[in-house]
């Protein structure tokens, strides 16, 4: 297949680029690197069936063209929750970027796989979370639920595609991703956050007192989830949920990471409360049911926890080499 990538610089586009083009497709990429980095691209750059275009998704007659020959997009390019800045960037990116894009896959006909996010799911304290679930927003006031309002804008306007232009789609609620090319800062999520104050033998902050649950999925499960939404019929037209199912506190992480990166040393641990963010509100559970992938598309997500994260503190140690980060050896990791 010829599939149009976007957000292919960032954690999982790059992830899943690599994956794509070695299953012998051919991927035409687009980034505007505003969170992207070339770096993550170095292992497929020059391959013979990729391009890479610095574009907006915002941009409509750039997308139009790009996406011509395609025969499906994959829609990764987004802002996250805004907890240091305005909404503004992520409600307009993934609201009016996923619009313009989907329009884009209309003038061809492709199949238009799209990241949603566990986020949707919101202040539902029902875990495990099945797709049909309900999807609880807290304080409107509160502008973290910007990120899941705007994929819940971009799910509902992927089903109003399919439904009045029969357009083929399929929504990916993912779960907590890691792994190798996650941005170090904490856009990358806390264990990326957790790993470089650990090698620097700094604090870890946890936020509120660190009770809040997480489901951690290495990489690789979501590239092996997001090719089988791309591949497989079954797919298509459907929300699917695809994370790893095991629940772990958000402190439990923090010592778990400590350990490996320092064992037998006591972890330094702090706590930021809530309050120090403005107005902010935390999930505090979030557990995937898989149920429905694993059924329709066989999905199994396979790397543990301990195996990952060790994975990808090698990785991080080798990326804040290659940025000139001072960074101890880690022999026993
Ligand atoms: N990583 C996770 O744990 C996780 C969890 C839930 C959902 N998601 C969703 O999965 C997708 C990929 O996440 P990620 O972790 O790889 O994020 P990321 O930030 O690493 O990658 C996103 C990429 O999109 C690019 N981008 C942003 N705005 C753009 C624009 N206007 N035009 C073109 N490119 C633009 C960025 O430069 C970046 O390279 C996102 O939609 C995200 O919301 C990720």
């Amino acid at each position: 297949m010829r599939l149009l990538v976007t957000g292919v610089a960032g954690f999982i586009g790059s992830n899943l680029t690599h994956a794509l083009l070695e299953r012998g497709h051919a991927v035409v990429g687009v980034d505007n690197l505003s969170q992207g980095e070339r770096l993550n691209m170095a292992s497929f750059a020059e391959h013979p069936a990729y391009e890479f275009h610095q574009e907006d998704i915002r941009d409509a007659a750039a997308m139009r063209r790009l996406v011509t020959g395609c025969d499906a997009v994959v829609h990764l390019a987004a802002y996250k929750i805004p907890r240091y800045s305005d909404a503004l960037d992520t409600l307009r990116t993934n609201a009016h970027g996923s619009e313009n894009m989907l329009e884009a896959a209309l003038t061809v006909g492709a199949k238009f796989v799209a990241a949603s996010t566990s986020d949707v799911y919101g202040k539902n304290p029902n875990v495990p979370f099945t797709e049909d679930s309900n999807l609880v927003i807290g304080n409107p006031d509160v502008k973290r639920w910007a990120y899941a309002i705007s994929k819940m804008y971009e799910e509902q306007t992927m089903f109003a595609f399919r439904d009045r232009h029969q357009l083929r789609v399929v929504a990916m609620r993912f779960f907590g991703g890691y792994g190798p090319n996650q941005n170090l800062t904490w856009w990358g999520g806390p264990q990326s956050v957790f790993i470089d104050s650990a090698l620097d033998d700094k604090e870890l902050e946890l936020h509120g007192d660190g009770s809040q649950t997480r489901s951690f999925t290495y990489v690789s499960d979501h590239v092996d989830g997001i090719t089988r939404c791309v591949e497989m019929p079954e797919a298509d037209d459907k929300v699917f949920n695809l994370g790893n199912t095991r629940e772990i506190t958000i402190r439990g992480l923090a010592e778990l990471i400590w350990g490996m990166v320092r064992p037998g040393e006591t972890p330094k641990i702090k706590l930021r409360p809530y309050e120090s963010f403005g107005k902010y509100e935390d999930v505090m559970r979030r557990v995937p049911d898989i149920t429905r992938a694993r059924t329709l598309l066989g999905f199994e997500p396979k790397v543990d926890l301990e195996d990952g994260l060790r994975r990808t503190i090698r990785w991080q140690v080798e990326r804040r080499r290659a940025l000139g980060i001072a960074t101890p050896d880690l022999p026993h990791v």
